[in-house]
């Protein structure tokens, strides 16, 4: 049987895969199972960081696996701590907590959080808001906190204690803390899988200024926006805003499963033995591959995707069939007007892999893709925009 053909019989129909079989690349290149070449503009949602088959990250990684691949949180392991160090280096946060997805480090922030306003306040403090539109995971607490009704039918009940705000009215938010007893308020920066739609001025000082009058715990989800993908380590920080709790995943592992859970001042002490664990959380090769992808998201690096992204912006801002052009750094949504599927497909066919947000042609290229492969990505997306 074919891979397409076992794949139909023995994998549960929850993915409408596109038709290809992708089987090996090289950095922003990759290659299906009958040879043909694209250059990558998804990078698996936003995972490979520094592209496929990266060198200085696999040899990190295969480093590590021929010395230890895993032990279990029963015993101390080098890389963890390690990563960890960095994350907080990186973020001002005082401690971390590793998962293996993002849908992982947002539920141990959303615990972090209940925990912390039911000691400090009251039991009846363990209502999140989040935003209309979000996108936080698909277990069933991160579906509950996800805000669109589309993720949620046919699978409540879902956890109860999620309110959601509407971003595009900062007063929603105000009207949901003096209704309900809030513990915390969750965002993203930029919301990747809702349109690629950066967090509005307002409802961000909305969000800060009620947050530190209520003693609101402000969390950050940066599992697609994190890790250099705006041209920022983080894309709050060009919000402005100081988060309690900052979530990340996917390009933190340059393409290996891992989440973190970086808890700031306020609940860097607010899990205790025994209140949270995973059986490969930390595990020693994903967080070896880690370290060489947080060493890597240098300065320069980070200019390097800000300059990219202004050729991006540039280039499509304008072009015949392109409505809107939206997001920051590397994370871009094309509002077309033709059917976003459409374009997706006729990229495909011309050799350029683009994915999907919503109605939008979504870009999540790697932060280091050569220019002259951005350059010619971006004449075939317009070429197929119209
Ligand atoms: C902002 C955000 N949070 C959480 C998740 C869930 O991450 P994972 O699929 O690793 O569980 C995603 C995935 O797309 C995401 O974009």
């Amino acid at each position: 049987m074919t891979t397409k053909q076992l794949d139909e019989q023995y994998i549960a129909h929850t993915y409408a895969r596109f038709p290809v079989e992708l089987v090996s690349g090289e950095g922003s290149l990759v290659r299906d199972s009958e040879g043909r070449e694209y250059i990558d503009m998804g990078t698996g949602i936003a995972v490979n960081t520094f592209g496929v088959a990266d060198k200085e990250w696999a040899a990190a990684v295969t480093a590590q696996l021929g010395q230890l691949q895993h032990a279990s949180n029963l015993y101390y392991t080098g890389p963890g701590p390690r990563l960890a160090q960095m994350l907080c280096q990186a973020s001002g946060m005082k401690k971390v907590f590793f998962g293996n997805s993002g849908a992982e480090a947002n539920e141990c922030a959303i615990k972090a959080a209940r925990k912390y306003a039911q000691t400090k306040k009251d039991p009846e403090y363990y209502n999140i808001i989040t935003l209309k539109n979000s996108f936080h995971g698909r277990t069933l607490t991160t579906l509950a906190a996800t805000g669109q009704d589309v993720f949620h039918t046919q699978f409540t009940p879902l956890t109860p204690g999620f309110l959601y705000a509407d971003p595009a009215d900062p007063e929603s938010l105000a009207a949901l803390v003096k209704d309900n007893k809030v513990a915390a308020i969750m965002f993203e920066a930029v919301q990747g899988e809702g349109g690629v739609l950066p967090l509005p001025g307002d409802f961000v000082q909305a969000m800060k200024d009620i947050a530190a009058a209520e003693d609101i715990l402000l969390i950050a989800d940066e599992v697609q926006c994190g890790n250099g993908r705006t041209g920022k380590m983080y894309g709050y920080m060009d919000l402005g805003v100081t988060p309690d709790i900052v979530t990340t995943a996917k390009g933190l592992g340059g393409g290996l499963p891992i989440g973190a859970c970086m808890l700031g001042d306020k609940v860097a002490d607010v899990f205790t033995y025994g209140d949270h664990g995973s059986t490969f959380g930390a595990n020693p090769a994903v967080c070896a591959g880690a370290i060489n992808i947080m060493s890597r998201l240098t300065e320069d690096v980070l200019a390097g995707v800000r300059e990219r992204s202004k050729l991006v912006f540039g280039s499509l801002t304008g072009a015949p069939g392109v409505k809107s052009v939206t997001g920051m750094g590397l994370m871009i949504g094309i509002e077309t007007e033709k059917p976003a599927a459409d374009v997706v497909a006729a990229c495909r066919d011309r050799g350029v892999l683009v994915i999907t947000a919503k109605s939008k042609v979504r870009l999540l290229p790697a932060l280091n893709i050569p220019m002259d492969l951005l350059e010619k990505a971006l004449a075939v997306i317009k070429e197929a925009c119209v």
